[in-house]
């Protein structure tokens, strides 16, 4: 049976019935609610024109964050609460700080991008409750904003000025309070336009719908699923959304691993594993998409979609995690690198999904690097990723796991440089000895991103890098090698 999408907007709440279950929300805002403040840009998550602040409960507490919502589908609002550029202005008329700032500090030119700069600085006002930001914050905060007229600097100078100003209150326990009061106690179904749209709250409910619908497609933060509607013109029959799975999103330790739930957001997942790897993968952390990306999409979509220029998989197998699928007829766990069987093709069997992933703590003797190339620092895609992990016994290396993004058609394991590595000391004859195995591990394609010479190059530049890095027993901080002295 079909049930309407509520969601809260506008301090009131608002149903959808009849809406196609791959309606993004920015079509819905635009389209049937005719509040056209935002804007599209590019339709795939890349400018942030279309940027509005998402209220959601996550174990009873309210979250509010900045989402693209060109590639987020209409029904994933169920049960949440939407705020757009028409929220910002005050009862009385008023401009918020946030928008009185941009126009103290002439933050917009043409404006096309204004309303997704205000939405993603409004979403960090809340976040900083009259703390001023860092540079560092500004920076991340905005990292998935393009604006071709301002230079950005009186934008940042805005982001520093709207804590000047007298402040405007947000009444979060009122919203939480709406909210509870929108959750339902079961998995939500709505269909429309010959589409269905299944988002089950439970595991056993997950299990069961993938069982009963083998070709639903699973949608998790649609950063990559959203674009395959709003780029390739597909048409998506059954979704099965698990947005709403609480205990997928879990994360939490166990027997030396961290456990991380499939459907945990990147920006928490990757603020839990920098718990224990800061200084290795913070910065990996940083340049990863944009963080209203990072808001929406999850690990284990990174992990399940499988690009072979992934960010998450080569760290994940290098550091040795494990992947646990879950499914009707249980548990299956494998090592990560044993999941990808070609391009786009995973031992994933009918009926199963990606429940979590499980990442070694760090242990003695680990050294461990991860290396992110791609043409701009934020919000683009690697062309190559590197990501080493040895553990050394005194001079020698007594393990060693290296695995590439960009260097082949999957997230791939170097067998090679990592047999010349094993049992030898981690001196400069064994280092030139796996550079010159890589050779064999891989054979990289040119594309837009870079030539299979380039690849090649920095590939074996990389692991020097890694070796400056960590060859002495008190090893240099990740990125204290310049990549061009490398
Ligand atoms: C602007 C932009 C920038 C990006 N930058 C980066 C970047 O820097 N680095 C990078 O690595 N990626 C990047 N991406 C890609 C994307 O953000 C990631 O792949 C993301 O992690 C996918 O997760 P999701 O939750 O959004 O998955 P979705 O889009 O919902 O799903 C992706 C795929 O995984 C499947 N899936 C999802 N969850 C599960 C599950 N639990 N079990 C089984 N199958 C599942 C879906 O069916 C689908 O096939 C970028 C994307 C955009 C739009
Ligand atoms: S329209 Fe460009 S990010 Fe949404
Ligand atoms: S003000 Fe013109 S694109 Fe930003």
């Amino acid at each position: 049976m079909s049930e309407p999408i509520r969601f809260f907007y506008r301090g009131a709440v608002h149903e959808v019935r009849d809406a196609a279950p791959t309606q993004t929300i920015l079509q819905h805002l635009r389209e049937d609610l005719h509040c056209t403040g935002t804007k599209e840009g590019c339709a795939e998550g890349d400018c942030g024109a279309c940027t509005v602040v998402i209220g959601s409960l996550e174990e009873g507490e309210l979250r509010l964050q900045a989402v693209n919502s060109c590639i987020q589908f209409t029904p994933t609002l169920d049960g949440k609460a939407l705020f757009s550029v028409e929220d910002l202005q005050q009862p009385d008329g008023s401009l918020h700080p946030v928008q009185q700032a941009l126009v103290e500090c002439h933050g917009s030119q043409c404006g096309f991008c204004t309303p997704g700069f205000a939405m993603s600085l409004w979403g960090m006002y809340l976040k900083q409750e009259g703390r001023p930001p860092s540079r560092c914050e500004i920076n991340d905060a905005l990292s998935g904003n393009l604006c071709r007229c301002t230079g950005y600097r009186p934008i940042i100078d805005a982001a520093r000025r709207m804590v000047e100003l007298p402040p405007v209150g947000f009444d979060r326990a009122a919203l939480a309070g709406r909210l509870r009061a929108l959750q339902r106690s079961h998995g939500f179904s709505y269909a429309a336009q010959g589409q269905r749209f299944h988002a089950p709250r439970t595991l056993d409910e997950l299990a069961r719908l993938r069982a009963e619908y083998p070709t639903a497609v699973l949608l998790a933060g649609s950063t990559d699923v959203g674009l395959w509607v709003t780029k390739q013109m597909r048409v998506l029959e059954d979704i099965i959304y698990l947005g709403q799975v609480e205990a997928l999103k879990t994360v939490h330790e166990a027997d030396g691993m961290l456990e991380i739930g499939a459907g945990a957001s990147l920006e928490d997942a990757y603020a839990a594993v920098c718990r224990h790897y800061p200084d290795e993968l913070s910065e990996l952390w940083q340049r990863f998409a944009s963080l209203p990306i990072r808001h929406a999409g999850t690990l284990g979509g990174n992990v399940a979609n499988g690009s072979p220029i992934g960010d998450s998989m080569p760290w994940l197998i290098a550091l040795g995690a494990q992947l646990v699928l879950g499914g009707a007829d249980g548990e299956r766990v494998l090592a990560l690198e044993e999941f990808y069987l070609g391009y786009q093709r995973k031992d994933l069997r009918p009926g199963e999904f990606v429940r979590a992933l499980r990442v070694p703590l760090p242990r003695a003797g680990l050294r461990f690097r991860t290396y992110k190339l791609a043409k701009r620092f934020d919000q683009d895609i690697s062309a190559v990723c590197a990501a080493f992990a040895i553990t050394l016994d005194g001079d020698v290396i007594a393990s060693a796991r290296i695995a590439f993004g960009g260097m082949a058609e999957t997230p791939k394991r170097a067998a090679g440089a990592e047999s010349q590595l094993a049992g030898q000391p981690w001196n400069e004859d064994t280092l030139r000895a796996a550079m010159a195995a890589l050779a064999q591990d891989y054979t990289p394609l040119s594309d837009m991103r870079a030539s299979s010479t380039y690849r090649m190059q920095a590939a074996r530049n990389l692991l020097r890098r890694f070796w400056f890095e960590t060859r002495t027993a008190d090893p240099l901080p990740a990125g204290a090698v310049n990549a061009f002295a490398a």
